[in-house]
């Protein structure tokens, strides 16, 4: 929920009213304003707050200022942690990865070696920048002394990432050789979704509990900086190769073909 703090001048509609509450100022939190003008369709009208109208009534005021205040000190870091925090963040790119997997699904349905050259490229930065980066080098090592048996655990999810770049790499470089590898990225496709599962159901729970407010900062902050910082490996361009086995077998083809075409009266 929003904690931004909202300051309403208003009108009451109600023009026969003569009560001091026809116009003035209210202040109060975003989320309340929301749930207050859902009551009206016109957007400058919202419902009085409960027990604001001096006659009793629930009337709809009229907007005729908002300022939006900026939350200050505590309040102010709360709601960063609120909007960063660091555990949120990593599901939540979980999830962007995931959509990624269901655009390359179909580009394989689709045998489009061109879109997958360009989204396995995106795919492969997103993992570098979420597993390399904020998991290892932001995340585990803040681990390593308060979750118990954290250096083998993050040793084990470490194997699994380089597992999963591997057989990327290995998949993108057949692409090269406009071959695309069903059995490679299937691997692929469950070593990740298996991995993010166990990071999602079992690892940032227990990770979770061992996070008090500080350590919650320090890591959000560390991937905040370590996300502008990133500069994504800019994308080659397809360099096509022969696959020499394939290049062998089309030689003997062109052989065959050349052969059969010797008693030819042309
Ligand atoms: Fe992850
Ligand atoms: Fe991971």
């Amino acid at each position: 929920m929003s904690k931004h703090k909202l300051e309403i001048k208003y009108r009451c509609t109600q023009g026969t009213c003569c009560a001091n509450c026809r116009e003035g100022v209210l202040a109060f939190d975003e989320a309340v304003y929301d749930e207050l003008k859902a009551a009206y369709d016109d957007p400058e009208l919202f419902r009085s707050p409960k027990g604001y109208c001096k006659l009793g009534f629930s009337r709809p005021f009229k907007v005729r200022e908002i300022v939006r205040l900026a939350p200050d000190g505590a309040e102010a870091e709360e709601q960063w942690l609120d909007e960063n925090d660091p555990i949120g963040t990593l599901i939540l790119e979980h999830k962007q990865i995931l959509k990624i997997f269901d655009e390359i699904e179909a580009q394989i349905k689709r045998r489009d070696i061109k879109a997958l050259w360009v989204s396995t490229y995106e795919l492969a930065n997103a993992i570098h920048l979420h597993s390399g980066l904020k998991e290892e080098e932001v995340l585990f090592p803040a681990m390593r002394d308060v979750l118990a048996f954290g250096e083998s655990l993050t040793a084990i999810i470490k194997e699994e990432h380089r597992e999963i770049m591997s057989l990327l790499s290995n998949f993108r470089s057949a692409l090269e050789e406009e071959t695309i590898l069903d059995s490679i990225i299937t691997s692929m496709i469950v070593s990740l979704k298996g991995h993010i599962r166990k990071e999602n159901q079992e690892f940032f729970e227990m990770v979770d509990k061992c996070l008090d407010r500080n350590m919650r900062m320090e890591i959000a902050d560390g991937m905040k900086k370590i996300e502008a910082e990133f500069k994504p490996t800019p994308i080659t361009v397809m360099q096509r190769r022969v696959n020499e086995e394939r290049g062998a077998f089309d030689d003997e083809i062109i052989a065959l073909r050349e052969l059969t075409h010797q008693g030819c009266c042309h």
